[in-house]
């Protein structure tokens, strides 16, 4: 005991001072409470357990083997993402059913396709409502108002990110960049990007998935999670809607109207919101400009 106390007896006493005085642990920190929605580790609950049986059905089963066909048998644990992607559409969420089905078909670990699905934000976790509505608050799209897009959704669904509406028809998520930023701010709803959005238009576009989904009676828990262009009985211009007319863009069907998906500012793409600042000997938008194979229909 004498030997550990001597040298402080020989130092000396403004050295002695400042070392008492010196804080003589780390800081502790850690990083700040995740504001996401996602829970990444299952609990059981009545939705969601080993108890609810899944399997893919025959349309499944055909877009599997699909993608199977395109990865050497030894690396068909590649196929991961995309059989998640299917079971998700199929079942409306990623449960642990489904995750363990894909397991099952590609021989991986369970654990390993829970890394995935825990991973990635796409990856539902919980069941959604009818339509997700994911708003984008990244840099880009926070210098161009998303606070106030986030403020108006909150407003008019009544629910904070995170929480679904009472109805099941709205699930709102924050995320972040979803790739859109030069049409910021913009929201992903289902499958489809909306941008250039207002306070006003976000709430309009609200309004009418609301209106529409009520008339078509296709409110409540999402079966799958749809595009609503394309696959969706609401609208789309490979289902049953009719481009409305009078607007130039947005659909219409069984009585109800949807903006269409896409820049709400009147641009056509992402090109310049203020003119062109390049190819300027083009005097007038053209659809010759764009590619004509169909890629981009
Ligand atoms: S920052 Fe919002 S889409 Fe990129």
């Amino acid at each position: 005991m004498a030997s550990k106390l001597a040298p402080w007896a020989f130092r000396s006493s403004a050295r002695v001072l400042r070392t008492a005085s010196r804080q003589q642990q780390r800081q502790f920190r850690v990083s700040a409470a995740p504001r996401s929605d996602t829970l990444n580790v299952h609990r059981d609950t009545p939705d969601n357990n080993l108890n609810i049986p899944f399997k893919f059905n025959a349309q499944n089963e055909k877009l599997i083997q699909e993608v199977l066909s395109r990865y050497p048998s030894q690396y068909k644990k590649a196929a991961v993402m995309p059989l998640l992607d299917l079971g998700q559409r199929q079942h409306g969420f990623t449960s642990i059913s489904v995750m363990n089905e894909v397991a099952r078909i590609l021989e991986m670990p369970p654990m390993r396709v829970y890394e995935v699905a825990t991973f990635y934000t796409m990856y539902n976790r919980n069941p959604v409502g009818r339509f997700h509505v994911q708003c984008c608050t990244t840099t880009p799209c926070q210098l161009k108002g998303s606070d106030g897009i986030m403020k108006a959704i909150e407003e008019q669904l009544g629910v904070h990110p995170g929480q679904t509406t009472e109805d099941k028809m709205f699930t709102f998520t924050e995320v972040e960049c979803l790739g859109a930023c030069v049409n910021a701010p913009m929201v992903q709803i289902n499958d489809d990007y909306f941008e250039d959005l207002t306070p006003e238009t976000t709430k309009s576009l609200l309004v009418a998935l609301k209106e529409a989904a009520e008339k078509t009676g296709a409110g409540g828990m999402a079966p799958g999670l749809p595009g609503m262009s394309g696959q969706d009985e609401v609208s789309g211009p490979g289902g049953e809607g009719k481009q409305i007319p009078e607007q130039g863009r947005g659909y219409a069907a069984q009585g109800a109207k949807l903006p269409a998906p896409g820049p709400f500012s009147g641009r056509k793409t992402c090109e310049p919101s203020h003119g062109l600042t390049s190819l300027t000997d083009v005097k007038e938008w053209d659809p010759k400009l764009m590619r004509t194979d169909g890629e981009l229909d």
